[in-house]
């Protein structure tokens, strides 16, 4: 610990430093900061965009590509924090889209899309048997949870230290002042045993457990199939729903977590890339649980939502889905994510120091520490100066990660990308070797 304070002194004036070199080569983005902060808090509309002195604002993209509003470009590698998986300009989706906008907006009844695409969505997550849309992960999990506590007649949800199930189920380090006001039992993530003894001391409760199949916010820690499968076992045993927060896993294979594990929970809640870059959240599982929101047949659930099968979304996502991220390019992309990883941790153990890549696929988090990561506990904050350093330094070089370390792969990103990439991180390892954790191995 006492090291780490001295190797976060010593890199304090490198980052200040590497502040000041961003700041003067984006004024653009500078002025127009200020001048959000005017009118939005902190000068933007979304928490994970924002990092210090300030974000950078993004005029355009194409393929993996962004450029600034002071004309410098990057390789996309933040893709939109796993919702960019066809990056900025997929030419299919964009024509789905002019397709959609020539037959209207606004068209108030069911479309011609909707269907196509839960459809497309059952056969993929055979578990999803009947689903319902919304408009992001963050419904789609408000609502699964609504569905389990209305057909369980049970109040409670069991999560996970760490996790984030949007913006109104967020059970990290600090809970936020308001949540939804629903009571919830907390356990610890890939903690089998000690999950187990939560699930049966609380049984007779709990409407339901959610859980990411790896959790993403959280630092890209993988659910170990032990734990998933304990948990599927016992919420079969105590009559508890299981719901698989899959928003941001179900692009790692063509079927989610739950295909590649062989696990079929009772509902699924899915979201980002699946509106193929439009704002996206869906819902669904067990028709005996779905059929709670059929008023045709006395279900009692109702669900609105003025924009929840709107016609862009519905077009994007299905065009997305059926035409470019088939099960091909999708174990394509996600065997590409597992070889970039395994790079990384090479390039770490040549330099002697400790950084890896979590994650599984093409979405990954590094880590400035060597120890096993298997809990949220064990993850540094995204403003550590390491990591504020690295995220600046590679942004200088033309690659854009997540200041919390976050990396996920689009599909227009080349294996020539990931060399300059690995090159870049590379450099940075060689630059600042005295000041890095070194590894322990
Ligand atoms: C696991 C998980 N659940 C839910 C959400 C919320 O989705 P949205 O941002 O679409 O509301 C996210 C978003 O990052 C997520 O990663």
């Amino acid at each position: 610990m006492q090291t780490a304070v001295r190797e976060s002194r010593d890199l304090e004036p490198l980052l200040a430093a590497a502040e000041a070199r961003f700041a003067q080569v984006h004024p653009a983005s500078r002025e127009r900061h200020a001048r959000a902060c005017d009118r939005l808090p902190a000068g933007h509309s979304r928490q994970t965009l924002y990092f210090p002195p300030f974000p950078l604002t993004i005029a355009r993209g194409e393929g993996a590509r962004v450029t600034d509003l002071d004309g410098h470009r990057y390789l996309n590698l933040v893709g939109d924090y796993a919702a960019g998986v066809f990056g900025a300009s997929c030419e299919p989706i964009q024509r789905a889209i002019r397709e959609a906008l020539a037959q209207g907006l606004s068209l108030s009844g069911p479309n011609l899309r909707e269907l196509e695409l839960a459809e497309l969505i059952s056969e993929r997550l055979p578990s999803m048997e009947l689903l319902r849309f919304c408009n992001s992960g963050s419904e789609a999990c408000l609502y699964a949870a609504q569905t389990a506590r209305h057909a369980t007649r049970r109040a409670k949800l069991l999560v996970f230290h760490g996790c984030y199930h949007g913006s109104f189920l967020i059970f990290g380090a600090s809970d936020p002042p308001l949540t939804v006001p629903v009571p919830v039992v907390k356990a610890r993530y890939n903690d089998v045993d000690g999950t187990r003894a939560v699930l049966r001391a609380n049984a007779t409760d709990l409407a339901a457990v959610l859980v990411e199949p790896m959790l993403g916010a959280g630092g890209c820690i993988p659910g170990t199939p032990d734990f998933l499968g304990m948990l599927r076992e016992e919420t079969a045993r105590l009559g508890i729903v299981l719901v698989f927060d899959e928003v941001m896993t179900s692009r790692l294979g063509p079927g989610g977590v739950q295909g590649l594990l062989g696990l079929r929970p009772d509902l699924t809640t899915l979201g980002k890339f699946w509106g193929g870059g439009l704002s996206f959240g869906a819902f669904g599982g067990a028709r005996e649980l779905m059929q709670h929101f059929d008023s045709r047949g006395g279900g009692q659930l109702s669900q609105a939502g003025t924009f929840n099968n709107n016609i862009l979304t519905m077009s994007a996502g299905l065009a997305g889905a059926r035409e470019v991220y088939t099960a091909e390019a999708c174990r394509e992309l996600n065997a590409r994510g597992d070889r970039l990883r395994q790079a990384l941790g090479a390039l770490a153990r040549r330099h002697r120091v400790a950084l890896q890549a979590t994650g599984l696929g093409a979405v990954m988090t590094t880590h400035w520490s060597d120890r096993s990561i298997v809990d949220p506990s064990h993850v540094d904050p995204p403003t550590t100066p390491l990591r504020r350093l690295f995220q600046l330094e590679l942004l200088e070089q033309g690659y854009y990660i997540a200041q919390r370390g976050m990396i996920n792969l689009s599909l227009p990103v080349t294996e020539a990308d990931l060399d300059g990439f690995l090159g870049a991180v590379d450099g940075f390892l060689a630059r600042h070797a005295k000041l890095l954790p070194p590894s322990a191995a």
